[in-house]
């Protein structure tokens, strides 16, 4: 059996941590794939320095390794919209499976990266995207595909649940709690991209895309961050007995006719003590599903951080290598009923 060829592009917080499991891993990787996955190179920008990685493997030209012969499986984790648009889509119209982490990307084009990969027969995989490390994606796309999702609510942004946790639980200071989060690898390359909402309406979108069987982009998505509040806000919650999170909600709305609307909001919220999104804490997520038939179901873990990432990354990837392996894809995009958006006032 011949080898699967992987590209990552980008060796940042993300993929750093992927080129690490690939190559340390490669033993359980091979038995679980049914094949070796060799790391054929990895794009960034600045080659100089040591990037822990054999200089051979580097390159600045994404371009050009994306495109490769020996190459089966792209890793996209760059970041940004354009570039990463282009190089996902010169990958998929080449005849490679593509993996990304990149919300703010799919957020935008799903639907053309999705056709791209329907034309070509190839995976396009993306668990990563929301809430790092919990499963949230495939629960929405395989296992709930026979269910009717009514509601998906909860908290995907690392950065701003850490930094509203540490400010209610030792009063910490914003500024000093964003640096940190930074510093952990949690933030956006432009954290304003967090702690505005950008980041949290991008996943609101490609949530309640998936959700609801329709097309819901970032721009759809009403939003509101959290640079406004303040230890003031969190004290006044408190004596409510409360705390804030802010919260993603995606909900389908059935009107008296039976016409459906879909909202999707992303804004800080009161959430009473005794809530399961309360105990959510650091740069820890939760998203509750609300379904007509499995009830309600609730995902928890690390949303964000190199190696929890990574690990949503490399199970999309194994899944992807597999496929190149054995044959059969991976689920097959919902045709697609486009569900009119409720603004705000009408919630
Ligand atoms: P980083 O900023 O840490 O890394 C970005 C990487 O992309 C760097 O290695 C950089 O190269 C490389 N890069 C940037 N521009 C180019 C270019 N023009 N050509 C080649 N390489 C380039 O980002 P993260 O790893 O944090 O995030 C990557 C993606 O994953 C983003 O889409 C992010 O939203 C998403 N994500 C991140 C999570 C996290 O917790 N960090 C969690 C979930 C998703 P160089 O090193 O040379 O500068
Ligand atoms: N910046 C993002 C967050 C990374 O803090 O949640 C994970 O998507």
């Amino acid at each position: 059996q011949r080898a699967i060829g992987v590209a990552v592009l980008g060796l940042g917080t993300v993929g750093s941590e992927v080129a690490r499991i690939i190559r340390e891993h490669s033993t359980d990787l091979e038995a679980r794939v049914g094949a070796r996955l060799e790391l054929r190179g990895v794009a960034v920008r600045r080659i100089d320095g040591d990037r822990g990685l054999p200089q051979e493997l580097l390159t600045t030209d994404a371009e050009s390794l994306v495109l490769r012969d020996d190459v089966d499986v792209v890793v996209e984790v760059i970041g940004g919209i354009e570039l990463p648009r282009k190089l996902v889509l010169a990958a998929l119209n080449a005849g490679k499976s593509v993996v990304t982490a990149n919300k703010a990307l799919l957020a935008e084009y799903t639907g053309e990266l999705a056709e791209a990969a329907e034309r070509q027969s190839v995976d396009l995989y993306f668990e990563a995207a929301v809430a790092g490390a919990i499963p949230v994606i495939r629960p929405l796309t395989q296992s709930l595909a026979g269910d009717r999702v009514d509601r998906v609510l909860g908290i995907v942004n690392g950065t701003t649940n850490f930094i509203l946790s540490a400010m209610d639980e030792t009063g910490a200071d914003y500024a000093d709690t964003l640096a940190e989060a930074g510093r952990l690898g949690y933030a956006e390359a432009d954290p304003t991209a967090d702690v505005e909402g950008f980041d949290a309406a991008s996943k609101a979108a490609i949530l309640a895309s998936i959700a609801f069987h329709t097309r819901v982009t970032a721009g759809d998505v009403y939003r509101e961050g959290i640079s406004k509040i303040t230890s003031d806000d969190l004290d006044a919650a408190k004596s409510l007995d409360c705390t804030i999170k802010l919260l993603s909600i995606c909900e389908r709305i059935v009107a008296a006719d039976g016409s459906e609307r879909v909202s999707a909001r992303v804004y800080p919220a009161l959430v009473p003590r005794e809530h399961p999104l309360a105990g959510v804490n650091g740069a820890y997520n939760a998203v509750v599903v609300e379904s007509a038939n499995a009830g309600r179901l609730m995902f928890y873990g690390q949303g964000a951080g190199g190696a929890p990432t990574a690990s949503a990354v490399m199970g999309d990837l194994v899944m992807a290598a597999r496929n190149r392996v054995h044959g059969g894809r991976g689920p097959r995009e919902s045709k697609y009923a486009q569900l009119p958006i409720a603004p705000m006032g009408d919630i």
